[in-house]
């Protein structure tokens, strides 16, 4: 199925500055990153039997589909990952680009779609697709893509929004449509393209990817009026990383937003 209708120009328009904590894009940064890593480094440790605490993974291989402006690319780099980075907005590898050489991390950034990865067969011992999978046209083709680049055992690393009523109205009409609240002035998500937990295990399936789990991944601040925070951010008053930081994103039992986790290639 093609899905249309939104505007993933956005990141060509503001890509240059993803680290830069004004920019709403930075959301990703403040606690998202540092939330959803903490989860993906707890899996690893598991499932490859390193030590959770330190160990690193140097010689071990990672693809980034959809990779911004390398944000988890950075976080995979530091622990010791050859990470590969593709996405289809040339600005948003550009910073990317620019980025890693100011932190002094070799990671190399390519042009290019999950559904048409410009990668090998079986060359990665772990691909991660993070706030991607509702922004791709075709789901079906990113995982079979996914599949193909993974060595048979490797693992993958997801996060994405959920369909439910309760997204509609927090990342639609929130944080997408209402003026006050709004990130953009720009359909950046389309609440159809939202992928329920099944579908995504369903097509994972079909193309050899077995779930390990799905855990929530939502503000684990416990003061309500964060939300209006929302108000707040942009400009002078309070930068949008900032507000993430506030937010303190992580795992979290609901699903009903956002949720991660991971599958195992056979
Ligand atoms: C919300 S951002 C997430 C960036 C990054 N993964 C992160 O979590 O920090 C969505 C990214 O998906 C990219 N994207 C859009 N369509 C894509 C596609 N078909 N294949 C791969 N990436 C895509 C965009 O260019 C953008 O960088």
């Amino acid at each position: 199925m093609v899905r249309v209708g939104i505007d993933n120009d956005v990141y060509n328009r503001v890509g240059e500055s993803w680290w830069d904590e004004d920019n709403p894009l930075n959301l990703l940064h403040g606690s998202i990153t540092p939330g959803r890593f903490a989860y993906f480094r707890k899996v690893l440790g598991e499932r490859t039997g390193r030590d959770y605490a330190g160990r690193d993974y140097t010689g071990r291989h990672a693809l980034d589909i959809g990779s911004g402006g390398g944000f988890l690319a950075e976080e995979f780099a530091r622990i010791g990952f050859r990470v590969v980075g593709v996405d289809p907005s040339p600005v948003s590898v550009d910073a990317a680009r620019r980025h890693a050489a100011v932190s002094a991390l070799e990671i190399e950034y390519r042009i290019g779609t999950g559904e048409r990865l410009p990668v090998p067969d079986a060359q990665f011992d772990v691909a991660y697709c993070c706030d991607v999978l509702e922004h791709v046209s075709d789901l079906e083709a990113v995982i079979a893509e996914t599949a193909r680049a993974l060595k048979p055992g490797g693992l993958y690393f997801f996060d994405t929004l959920n369909r439910t009523f309760v997204s509609k109205l927090v990342i639609i009409k929130i944080m997408q449509e209402w003026r006050l609240t709004r990130l953009f002035d720009t359909p950046i998500h389309v609440w159809s393209m939202f992928v329920r937990p099944a579908e995504l295990v369903s097509v994972m399936e079909r193309h050899g990817l077995r779930l390990g789990e799905i855990v929530g991944l939502g503000p684990r601040s416990k003061n309500p009026l964060r939300l209006l925070d929302l108000v707040r951010a942009g400009g002078a008053r309070l930068s949008y990383g900032e507000l993430s930081r506030r937010l303190d994103f992580g795992q979290v039992k609901s699903t009903a937003n956002s949720y991660m986790g991971y599958a195992v290639k056979r």
